[in-house]
């Protein structure tokens, strides 16, 4: 009969796990712990092993948090399989454990480990009724500090379908941007080069920026936002500044990058003495090369005077795509228009009848109309005693605060906008 030993696990124990755990990749799709965590474990927690002679027979590895301990690796050689190794080991460990005052020992099983006999001898119980899930965080630990200096965040993964409505920009900025830069491999196996800058513009309060995060928040980047306005305010200016984030950005894996009224630091150059922003401006566009070498990245500017833009600055091969974000169309303004109708008087109210007397208001001008109705029903409750006060605004109430709304997109600009996407959209 074979005889082993359980011992606690040694450093010199390294290379006979190395051989346990290449049988057990080669027989699991996906390890549940990587490697080097695994390695951690027998560091830094709980490891024992199995030895017959001067083999490693059996290694069992387990991470302790809080009350419960985690089996994070248990293997025993193919060779000296079902004589109760494995029972053995489990047994050496939960005493261990048990001394640290652990009180459970959990352990994942990938599927194509069949034989679990071991584990229900060792008094373990199946747990049919639990599913395994998983997310990888996408943000490392040294990009968190780089991210707090820029000022950058990783946004909520809501954003995205939080933008009612614009089905059409919507459709356009999930081909062209969201899927080859989510998914890279497919777009160079078609030939597609993922894009690397695009310009968004559009009248005022039309959604740029909404959409800017949005696309952040759907390729799970960080945003950054880069303010050229407080970049003045350095005493090295404006163009080293800008040098200097870019050169961060540089530091993390993925970045949605924006500049919001891009047309600050980049209009039209010339003009003598050439303006003071031309610097920046001459900064911008020596910047955007090194910035499209790298994958994994996107720069978003955003304009509502587009037809300023110095032409060099928007030519071909600097930014992929020139985009326009036009007033909200019926579905955007019905989304918009719910987001400030309390939900308590949403059911009595005719929202179509509300959709259609905001044509061509921005979503600004709907949150106007719709903070002018709340007041003007809080204003009359509070000051009627006919009962009133446990009623929110009502239809009249909007119709009324839209009719007394100017929309800032006047004819003129939406017909300038309408110019513009004929001359200057790149899609
Ligand atoms: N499709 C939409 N659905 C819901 N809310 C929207 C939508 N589009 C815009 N909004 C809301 O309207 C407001 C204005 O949008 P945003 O700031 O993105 O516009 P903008 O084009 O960046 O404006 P500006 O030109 O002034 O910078 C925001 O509060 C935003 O949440
Ligand atoms: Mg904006």
């Amino acid at each position: 009969m074979t005889t082993w030993r359980i011992r606690d696990f040694q450093p010199n124990d390294l290379d006979g796990f190395l051989r346990l755990w290449e049988q057990y990749v080669a027989q699991v799709d996906v390890p549940v712990y990587a490697l080097n965590e695994v390695i951690a474990s027998t560091r830094a927690d709980t490891a024992v092993v199995a030895v017959i002679g001067d083999e490693i027979a059996g290694v069992t590895v387990a991470r302790a948090a809080h009350e419960q301990a985690w089996i994070v690796f248990l293997a025993v050689a193919e060779k000296w399989r079902r004589r109760g190794i494995s029972r053995a080991m489990l047994g050496a460990i939960e005493q261990r454990l048990a001394s640290q005052g652990i009180s459970r020992m959990s352990i994942l099983v990938p599927d194509e480990i069949e034989h679990v006999a071991s584990l229900s001898r060792a008094g373990f119980a199946d747990q049919r009724h639990l599913r395994y899930f998983e997310r990888t965080i996408p943000i490392r630990q040294e990009e968190i500090l780089l991210l707090r200096e820029l000022g950058g965040r990783m946004l909520g993964r809501d954003r995205w379908d939080a933008i009612g409505g614009m089905t059409r920009e919507k459709e356009l900025l999930e081909r062209r941007l969201v899927l080859p830069l989510g998914d890279p491999a497919t777009a160079e196996r078609f030939g597609v080069v993922p894009p690397r800058a695009i310009v968004l513009f559009g009248p005022p309060g039309t959604g740029k920026t909404t959409f800017a995060k949005a696309i952040a928040s759907r390729l799970e980047w960080p945003f950054i936002e880069v303010f050229p306005s407080r970049l003045a305010a350095s005493p090295r200016g404006l163009a080293g500044e800008l040098r200097e984030a870019f050169e961060k950005i540089d530091g993390l894996d993925h970045a949605v990058v924006f500049i919001d009224e891009v047309e600050e630091i980049a209009s039209r150059r010339g003009g003598e003495p050439p303006s003071p922003t031309q610097a920046v401006t001459n900064e911008l566009l020596k910047v955007i090369p090194s910035f499209r070498e790298k994958p994994g990245r996107l720069l978003i500017c955003a304009t509502n005077f587009i037809r300023a833009l110095d032409p060099a600055f928007l030519r071909h091969g600097r930014f992929d795509y020139v985009i326009p974000i036009g007033l909200p169309d019926d579905e955007a303004r019905r989304a918009i228009w719910l987001t400030f109708i309390p939900e308590a008087c949403r059911d009595q109210l005719d929202l179509d009848v509300l959709v259609h007397a905001s044509e061509g208001f921005s979503p600004a001008d709907i949150e106007y109309a719709a903070r002018g109705a709340s007041q003007a029903a809080f204003e009359r409750a509070v000051t009627d005693d006919a009962g009133s006060a446990a009623r929110g605004p009502e239809l009249e109430d909007y119709l009324t605060a839209t009719s007394q709304t100017r929309a800032t997109v006047s004819s003129d600009v939406a017909r300038e906008f309408e110019d513009d996407i004929m001359s200057l959209a790149r899609v």
